[in-house]
This record gives structure tokens, sequence and C-alpha cells, in this order.
């Protein structure tokens, strides 16, 4: 891949970048056609499929995470993509590995939190996949708006010469933000999980009337509705700045929010601007 990478930059080739864990959905696919709508016909789109096990938890769903090749290769055949990297772990982390990237600011909140280790292990892929790839342009989902803040920071921080792209969420008609975690929300689970996306959107409604409301208070709100839903629970509910991700103690129109739902065993994320 880097030897490829290495010839196309030397022929002035410009090349972009969608990381991925796999098992794609519309939302993933929407980064492939920014992509390639960045860098044009006569670039080269690159799809990396690796499910890095650094970025999850020892109790997390590493090893039981959705995969199937077969059918990502299809999806980005038809989306014509040059090319799909997709390393084995004994390629990726070679024995001894000893090196890694780690953001310290904006990484230790939300997701951060949650999930100690959990951003350590994304920056340290992606800045290798960066250095495989060479991509000018990389793309990355609002979906995951922390992981988006995280890496711009470590390019700029650590000055990798390329340019990132934050892509709108993707969502199922009904609001559910596109996830690959969706394919565990079977039963009564699927329509439980539609409670993040109205919890956005009541939020969205009450700063449009109501312009300025306590964080704390709305948090113990949301709660409270959020766990009206017989397997619901909430992990996190966050108002920030969009920028900084410092939390705000008060909640206004520009605004961010996010949070994280565990939906029977399933833990879901989404965040939007308010
Ligand atoms: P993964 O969860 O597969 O997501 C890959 C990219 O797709 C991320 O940038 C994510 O934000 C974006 N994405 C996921 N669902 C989306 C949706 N509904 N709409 C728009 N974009 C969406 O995020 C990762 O993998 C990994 O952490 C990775 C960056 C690949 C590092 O291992």
């Amino acid at each position: 891949m880097q030897r490829q990478a290495v010839q196309w930059r030397r022929q002035g080739v410009r090349i972009g970048f969608v990381p991925t864990m796999g098992y794609l959905h519309e939302g993933h696919m929407s980064l492939v056609r920014r992509a390639r709508r960045v860098v044009g016909r006569s670039g080269r789109v690159v799809v990396s499929i690796y499910v890095n096990p650094t970025q999850f938890g020892p109790r997390e769903d590493f090893s039981r995470y959705p995969r199937d090749l077969k059918r990502d290769h299809e999806l980005c055949r038809r989306e014509g993509v040059d090319v799909i990297f997709a390393p084995s772990d004994v390629e990726i982390y070679s024995r001894p590995f000893s090196t890694f990237v780690v953001e310290e600011e904006i990484s230790q909140s939300m997701e951060g939190r949650s999930r100690p280790g959990h951003f350590r292990g994304v920056t340290t892929i992606v800045a290798k996949l960066f250095n495989i790839v060479l991509p000018d342009v990389a793309i990355f989902g609002a979906k995951d708006y922390q992981q988006a803040a995280v890496v711009q920071r470590m390019v700029r921080d650590l000055n990798f010469p390329l340019r990132v792209i934050v892509s709108d969420t993707t969502r199922e008609k009904d609001g559910l933000a596109m996830s690959s975690r969706n394919k565990y929300l079977v039963g009564g689970l699927r329509a439980q999980a539609l409670v993040l996306w109205q919890s956005i959107k009541k939020v969205q409604a009450l700063v449009k009337k109501k312009r300025r409301l306590n964080a704390a208070a709305l948090k113990e709100q949301l709660q409270k509705f959020i766990e009206l839903q017989p397997d619901a629970k909430v992990d996190y509910i966050e108002f920030f700045d969009p920028v900084t991700l410092k939390a705000m103690n008060d909640v206004s129109t520009g605004t961010h929010m996010a949070l994280a739902v565990f939906v029977g065993n399933t833990r879901l994320i989404d965040n939007a601007r308010l």
C-alpha cells in the first residue's frame, strides 16, 4: 500500500482516504463519495478496512464486531473505490510494538472517559494509516464527532501533511444514525434505539423555544425520558463548545450535544449541533 501511495504521489495523483472498520453502510459510502468529489476522476480513493484491536476495551465487542469483507468489497466496487486496504493484525502491530500516539486534551471527556484507552488506539491506528496511505485528504464522519475533533487536533499538532474533512451523519429514514453496530439491534431494541435521535430533536425544539437552558437540569430530564425505554440506559449526555469540546453549563443555539446510550448490550452514540 505504502509503495503504491509513494508512486501515486510522485506522479502527482491525489489520494483521498476513508478509514473504516468495515461492515460498510450508507454512512461510510457517503464518505467515499465525498472523497471522490474531492480528488476527482484522476485521483485515487482508498478505503481501509481494519477492526483495530487497540481501540477496544477488554470488555468491549472487538471479537464479535461485525465483519463481512465480501459484501464490503462489492459496495466499494460499485462506488468506484480504487483500493481497499485490509491489513491483518500482524501486519499492523508487528511485535514488538511500543509506540503510541496520544492526544491529551479533547480526548479526555465523553468517549474518552467512558472508554479508557479508546482514543489512544484511534490516534495510533489513524497515524499509522496516514503514514501508509499517504493521503492528500482524509474523510471522517460527524457521527463520531469527538473522534473527528481528536484526529484534526493530532493532524495539526503533529504536522501531518493532509487535509481532514468532516462529513455529515447519514441517518435511516426514521432518524437513527447509521452504524455497523445497529446490526445488534434485534427485536424491540431497534425501535428503542430511536430514543437518541428523539432526544436530540427534543433539545433542539427546547432551545428554539427557550433560548437558554441549564445543562444539568436538561441532562436529568433527558435521562428520565431516555430510560422510559425498558432496555435503554444512559452512559453520558454532554453539552459542549463545538470547537474546544469544553462542557457548557448553559445550553443555547450553537451548543453541540452528544450522547451515548446502552440499548440492551449495544452502546450507541449520536450528536448534533443545537
Ligand atoms: P467506523 O466506525 O467504521 O467508521 C468509519 C468512518 O465512518 C468514521 O469516520 C465514522 O465517523 C464514519 N461514519 C460512521 N457512521 C456514519 C454515519 N452514519 N454517517 C456518516 N459517517 C459515518 O470510526 C472508525 O471506524 C474507527 O475508529 C477508525 C477511524 C476507522 C479507526 O479505527
